[in-house]
């Protein structure tokens, strides 16, 4: 599945692998953009066999430097609502479509690229990226989820620097305050990306899925919330065979080998 402006593929091992692929413009985030990666995430959501998202930027110099500009000057008040709410939607989607997401960052995320890199389960980023919100310099607010996920991510005291100086910060800094996973070299990200996700591909899967799913949960709708998913789903993989099967594997001294079931 490749279109215009995301390429797409399903490798063997279900990790999906989606370049943004708008290069002269920095792979900044058009409407056509959000529109197929709302395509994208309708795939996670409904096809079993990826397992797993890595998402980054064409070439060697952007993730995503960020919403499209010219589209963004066109806009009047109510059409400006509307798109921010469709990239928030599609962003929700993606953070709790039950995949793990990687955002192999290879250059700058700005605005709503960093945005979409947040949504993402995990960042890894090249030592050449820039991560930033510089919306308040030209007179807007981040409208794709930054000012509620960048305070999340990295507390209140950071997200605020970042957010209220518009400045951005490389990625060595980003890793500090924890924007970012890892801090990989350029030619090396996909291939981490891979590694790591295999690791986690290789555990119970519906423990995966479901430590995954009770994170964001509680993260979105709070503690008690949160606490009594974690209760019902520990519950839940008590009726899963890889639950037996990892308990009894590591009383007998064995690897386990586990079947999704
Ligand atoms: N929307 C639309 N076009 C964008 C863009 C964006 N967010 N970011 C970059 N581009 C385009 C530029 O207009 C330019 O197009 P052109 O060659 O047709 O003129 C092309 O991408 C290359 O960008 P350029 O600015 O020439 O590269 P640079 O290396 O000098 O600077 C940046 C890189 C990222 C610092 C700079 O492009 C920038 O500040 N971009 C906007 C970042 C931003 O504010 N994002 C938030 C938007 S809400």
């Amino acid at each position: 599945m490749s279109s215009s402006y995301i390429q797409f593929e399903v490798g063997e091992d279900g990790i999906a692998l989606a370049v943004l692929n708008r290069p002269d413009k920095l792979n900044a985030l058009n409407s056509a953009v959000v529109g197929e990666l709302e395509g994208i995430v309708s795939r996670l959501e409904s096809d079993p066999g990826v397992r797993a998202l890595i998402l980054t930027g064409a070439g060697q110099k952007a993730f995503a430097a960020g919403a499209d500009i010219g589209e963004l000057a066109a806009l009047a008040p109510l059409e400006a609502r509307a798109y921010a709410a469709r990239g928030q939607a599609v962003l929700c989607r993606l953070e709790n479509c039950g995949r793990i997401s990687i955002a192999a960052i290879n250059g700058y995320a700005l605005g709503g690229g960093l945005e979409l890199a947040m949504a993402c389960t995990l960042r890894f980023a090249s030592p050449n990226a820039r991560l930033g919100l510089p919306e308040v310099g030209l007179g807007l607010i981040p409208g794709y989820g930054g000012t509620q996920r960048l305070p999340r991510l990295v507390g209140r005291a950071r997200a605020m620097e970042l957010l209220l100086s518009g400045d951005p910060v490389d990625a060595a800094e980003a890793c500090r305050i924890g924007l970012v996973n890892q801090v990989v070299p350029q030619d090396e990200l996909i291939p981490s990306c891979r590694r790591w996700l295999s690791g986690a591909l290789a555990k119970a899967p519906r423990a995966v899925e479901l430590a995954l799913q009770a994170a964001g949960l509680g993260l979105q709708a709070g503690l008690e919330e949160g606490l009594r998913f974690e209760a019902a789903a520990f519950g839940l993989l008590a009726a899963t065979r890889d639950r037996a099967e990892g308990l009894q594997a590591f009383l007998e001294k064995r690897k386990a080998s586990f079947t999704g079931t």
